[in-house]
């Protein structure tokens, strides 16, 4: 059923349409607001504003559901490889055998980086951070595919899509290696994504590293897990990147630079540090949580809470079991897991959290399975934005294949000085 929204203003009232999502998320269509009205709604930080219509992804916040393209995350993370995941974001449907095949290939031909652009390594820092390197890298990308700045049909796409996911992982492991002085390794053809990533990342010249198979499945179920979100911060940036008409390359670099705050993808980060200080410092787990509750702490619980989920985030479900089966399987005594447990079991019963519905969402484990798996603290982001890229590029996608797609340029309420005159710097 349509609905009209009426609002009364200045005397004057005005009807705005309505739009229903197919899961009946319902908005008000206010397109026409400011041309008709003079006024623009003010939303800070977008709790309320729909800034696109989407078909990728559909969380229910409220019921702790995720679906990629429909499916459920729990269908994909039991069923699913990251590949087929991404190829299902990004394309809209399950890819058929042919398909698949076809986009491993593309791949595998697309592992190695171009010899000129692996050095531009040299010219970072050692200590430089692997989020800065990555957007740096994924940006000079784009020099290397001219062909590819402007998209023009689905093949090229394709081609594109397959680049920057496979070369990411490259990039990726080839940052860690510089960032501990060790030679890049050459990755393997014949080894799957996730496989070829670790050998990436942990073997030596002079020593092939052999992952646990446990490791390669917490993997793959970690990046199944970030392939999309929909309108979060970093894909919403990669879409207001895309509107201008940048090209593929430029909006998923600038992807990354939103993923790295500690708001968001670099909670992976901080929930570590903040375990490994809970540890260090010998405080009790209830005294930490009762600095975080006092009024005007700065402190926060982190991997606890989501802009959109306000029951448990269905993705650290997944990844919890999969941490317990993982560190059982490879013995690891974490003691840092203890306080993650007495943390969750705290907070879950704190009027605080309860009331607040701040629940632990998929950083929280995320940054124990990736512990396990040996991957650096620093590293921690990066493996969100391997993840993420699918999500990235089928946004990125989503406004490219638009018509009617707008450059997003929002208004503001202006409160600054009124007009004033310029003083000479002899007379300030
Ligand atoms: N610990 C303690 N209190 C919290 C937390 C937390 N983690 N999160 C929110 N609150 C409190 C706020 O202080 C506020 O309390 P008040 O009403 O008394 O002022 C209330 O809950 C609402 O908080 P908001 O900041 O309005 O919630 P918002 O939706 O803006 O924030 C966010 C969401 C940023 C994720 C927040 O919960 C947070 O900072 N969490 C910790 C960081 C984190 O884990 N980020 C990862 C998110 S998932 C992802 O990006 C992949």
């Amino acid at each position: 059923m349509s609905h009209t929204c009426r609002i009364e203003l200045d005397g004057k009232s005005y009807d705005f349409p309505t739009v229903e999502g197919t899961e009946n998320e319902r908005g008000i269509d206010i397109t026409t607001l400011r041309d008709r009205t003079g006024y623009i709604t003010l939303d800070e930080g977008y709790g309320n504003t729909g800034s696109c219509t989407s078909a990728i992804t559909y969380i229910d916040g409220d019921k702790g559901i995720l679906r990629y393209r429909g499916i459920p995350i729990e269908q994909l993370a039991e069923k699913a490889s990251f590949i087929e995941t991404a190829w299902l974001v990004i394309w809209g449907r399950l890819p058929t055998a042919e398909e698949l095949q076809r986009f491993r290939t593309r791949l595998t031909a697309n592992e190695m980086l171009h010899e000129s652009l692996r050095n531009n390594f040299e010219g970072f820092p050692p200590n430089a951070h692997p989020m800065a390197i990555l957007s740096a890298m994924i940006n000079a990308m784009s020099c290397y595919e001219p062909d590819m700045m402007d998209i023009e049909d689905d093949t090229t796409l394709e081609r594109a899509a397959a680049r920057i996911i496979s070369k990411v992982r490259t990039i990726a492991a080839a940052s860690y290696k510089m960032s501990i002085g060790q030679p890049l390794m050459y990755p393997h053809p014949e080894y799957s994504y996730c496989k070829n990533f670790l050998h990436m990342m942990f073997s030596l010249p002079y020593g092939e590293y052999e992952p646990d198979p446990e490791i390669i499945h917490a993997l793959s179920l970690f990046l199944i897990l970030h392939a999309d979100h929909e309108q979060n911060c970093s894909t919403s940036t990669v879409r207001m990147v895309a509107s201008s008409g940048a090209n593929m390359f430029a909006s998923c670099a600038a992807g990354v630079c939103a993923l790295w705050g500690p708001l968001h993808g670099g909670a992976n980060v901080a929930v570590i540090e903040m375990l490994e200080f809970i540890s260090q410092s010998g405080m009790k787990v209830s005294d930490y949580v009762a600095k975080v509750k006092e009024k005007d702490s700065k402190l926060r619980l982190m991997g606890f809470g989501h802009r959109v989920y306000k029951n448990f985030d269905p993705r650290s479900k997944i990844l919890k079991a999969a941490a317990d089966k993982m560190l059982a399987r490879l013995n690891i005594q974490d003691p840092l897991l203890e306080i993650a447990g007495e943390l969750e079991d705290v907070a879950l019963n704190d009027p605080y959290f309860v009331e607040r519905k701040l629940y632990p969402n998929v950083d929280f484990y995320s940054g124990i399975i990736l512990r396990a798996m040996g991957i650096p603290l620093n590293m921690f982001t990066v493996m969100f934005a391997i993840g993420r890229m699918p999500g990235w590029i089928a946004n990125w996608k989503e406004i490219h294949d638009n018509p009617k797609a707008r450059l997003n340029r929002p208004r503001q309420i202006y409160i600054g000085n009124t007009i004033q005159d310029y003083v000479p710097i002899d007379q300030r």
